[in-house]
């Protein structure tokens, strides 16, 4: 109790963490403060006090991520939202170093969260079919990695196939010029992320509910795949997409299992820019 008094009175004093800059160290508190209360301090007898302390330092904390979020998200609405999500999301704010090729969540994610705030209609998650693989998000770094190494420009039209709740045509709507769509299975997160899109008025930002396996993909130049499906899906969808790169020059950027599988086929070229774990990005030859 007295070590926990100790970092609560610290962190009280701390008023560099009301600075909007330091995001990393006020979600590290929030992050502590959250678990105290949850495993200790609520639990434990005669700590009302420093319950309530800890629950005054953490609606400050939360307070200063409201009002971020809020600035952000009305620059997106006046159109400026790629230069300050830029300075927000730079890489070199993540925990993870540039070398972390890991699937972990940092504080950026959560940044991006309350930006984007994307309310799930409540509608059901309906059973996917065998190979098609459960709603799992790609962590912002990763995100801002992939769009600034595909650079699309007005041309571009990026299509996410198994959007989920659509972080990817989002920030990629915010980043670029380009067209942005999301092909979603589950009708709940495409409700969810439409909503958004028309709430930041992103309307480069178009989703659709159904299988990528019967979609319309001839308007896009640039596939996203964060290994949505497997087996003998994943290999149906390459032979989709290698038809599409017979009729123009198209680029994949995948993520996670799937791009052991894609580097293996012969009819696309890697950018060789490529670690592992991190997003790679496969030209049509
Ligand atoms: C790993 S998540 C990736 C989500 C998103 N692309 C991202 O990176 O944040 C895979 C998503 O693909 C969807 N999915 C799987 N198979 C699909 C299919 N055949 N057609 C449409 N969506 C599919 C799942 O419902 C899930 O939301």
């Amino acid at each position: 109790m007295i070590a926990l008094s100790v970092r609560l009175d610290a962190l009280e004093r701390d008023t560099s963490l009301r600075e909007p800059e330091r995001l990393h160290e006020r979600s590290d508190a929030l992050d502590w403060l959250d678990s105290c209360l949850a495993h200790g301090l609520a639990t434990a007898a005669g700590d009302d006090l420093l319950r309530q302390r800890a629950e005054v330092l953490v609606a400050e904390l939360q307070a200063v991520d409201d009002a971020l979020s809020a600035q952000i998200r009305q620059a997106i609405r006046r159109g400026e939202g790629e230069q300050i999500l830029r300075h927000w999301l730079t890489p070199a704010r993540s925990r993870h170093d540039a070398d972390d090729c890991s699937d972990r969540y940092d504080h950026l994610d959560h940044l991006l969260c309350e930006v984007l705030a994307i309310r799930e209609s409540g509608e059901p998650i309906v059973p996917v079919d065998e190979g098609m693989v459960f709603y799992q998000p790609t962590p912002a770094r990763h995100i801002v990695d992939a769009l600034d190494r595909l650079a699309l420009d007005a041309r571009d039209v990026l299509i996410d196939l198994g959007s989920g709740l659509g972080h990817v045509p989002l920030l990629a709507a915010i980043w670029s010029p380009a067209r942005c769509i999301g092909i979603e299975w589950q009708q709940a997160y495409v409700d969810a992320a439409r909503q958004c899109a028309q709430e930041l008025a992103l309307t480069q930002a178009e989703f659709a509910q159904g299988d990528v396996r019967h979609a319309d993909l001839s308007a896009g130049t640039v596939f996203y795949l964060y290994t949505p499906f497997n087996g003998d899906m994943l290999r149906e969808m390459l032979a989709r997409l290698q038809a599409e790169a017979r009729r123009r020059p198209i680029r994949l950027c995948t993520l996670g299992p799937c791009t052991a599988q894609v580097a293996g086929e012969s009819w696309l070229l890697s950018d060789g820019a490529s670690r592992k774990g991190r997003p790679a990005i496969f030209h049509s030859r």
